[in-house]
């Protein structure tokens, strides 16, 4: 548990060449510091090394040179205080989503009686329940990427890394989306990282906002968001600082 003001997430100098015939240069020296319980997104022009960083952290892709601590534990391979959300579904399509939802702690040996009352809250609070029956392909694009947030929700991680977890949504869904998982954040406050493409939902979602060069990927700037919290959209959207953060954002990434 981390209790002191020690980074939960600690990259330095980290370094990943994919090597093969066409030898990429994913990451390039990338720094970033986490602290316990802050919401973090991450912004990067398409193939910087988002994705394979969010994989490092995780302990699911080696890197080399530099230093990657998770509660001043430097990672070897994955671990059971970290839940990732990738970029599409990681549920099982041959499994239900109540299934789904219970595999975590099937995996864990945890009790079926134990685990139960998690994952019917966590049913209730996606708004999954009467599904819990259906197969994921039996679900609409929002229910399943809810489904999927809710898998890794129910194994209780204290970090939450998340790739594009939204991405392949509508607008709308994808709105109601980020409310819910600031509604989770508030009430269980993991340390999130998060992957995505939208400046706006990087905005009204964190802390703080990192973005990354080209390939290969480095932090080039960082801008803390002073938005008040709890965040809803039609306040936050009204707020002045809202459209001045997305605005400079938007100039860091090159939009205009
Ligand atoms: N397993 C792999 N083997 C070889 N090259 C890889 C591998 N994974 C990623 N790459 C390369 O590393 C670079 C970074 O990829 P990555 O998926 O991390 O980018 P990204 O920032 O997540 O992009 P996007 O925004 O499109 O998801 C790309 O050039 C990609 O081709
Ligand atoms: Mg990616």
């Amino acid at each position: 548990m981390n209790t002191d003001n020690k980074p939960a997430i600690a990259v330095s100098n980290v370094l990943k060449t994919f090597a093969g015939k066409h030898e990429v240069k994913a990451l390039e020296s990338v720094d970033l510091a986490i602290a316990p319980h802050e919401f973090v997104s991450i912004l990067g022009p398409s193939g910087c090394g988002k994705s394979t960083l969010l994989r490092i952290v995780a302990g699911l892709t080696p890197y080399e040179g530099g230093e990657v601590l998770v509660n001043q534990k430097r990672v070897t391979g994955p671990s059971p205080e970290i839940g990732v959300v990738f970029q599409s579904s990681n549920m099982l399509p041959w499994l239900t989503v109540g299934q789904n939802l219970a595999l975590g702690a099937k995996l864990r040996k945890i009790p079926e009686a134990q685990a139960a009352p998690k994952i019917a809250q966590l049913t209730e609070m996606l708004g999954l329940k009467g599904f819990e029956n259906n197969h994921p392909h039996q679900l609409s694009g929002g229910m399943r990427q809810r489904a999927a947030i809710g898998q890794i929700l129910a194994l209780d991680p204290q970090i939450l890394l998340m790739d594009e977890p939204f991405g392949a949504l509508d607008a709308l869904t994808r709105d109601k989306l980020n409310v819910e998982l600031l509604r989770i954040w508030q009430e269980q406050r993991q340390t999130v990282l998060l992957v995505t493409h939208s400046i706006a939902e990087a905005v009204f979602l964190s802390d703080r906002v990192l973005v990354m060069s080209g390939r290969p990927g480095r932090v080039v700037r960082e801008v803390a968001i002073d938005l008040p919290r709890p965040r809803m959209p039609e306040t936050i959207k009204q707020d002045p600082r809202y459209g001045e953060y997305i605005s400079e954002l938007s100039k860091l990434m090159g939009v205009y």
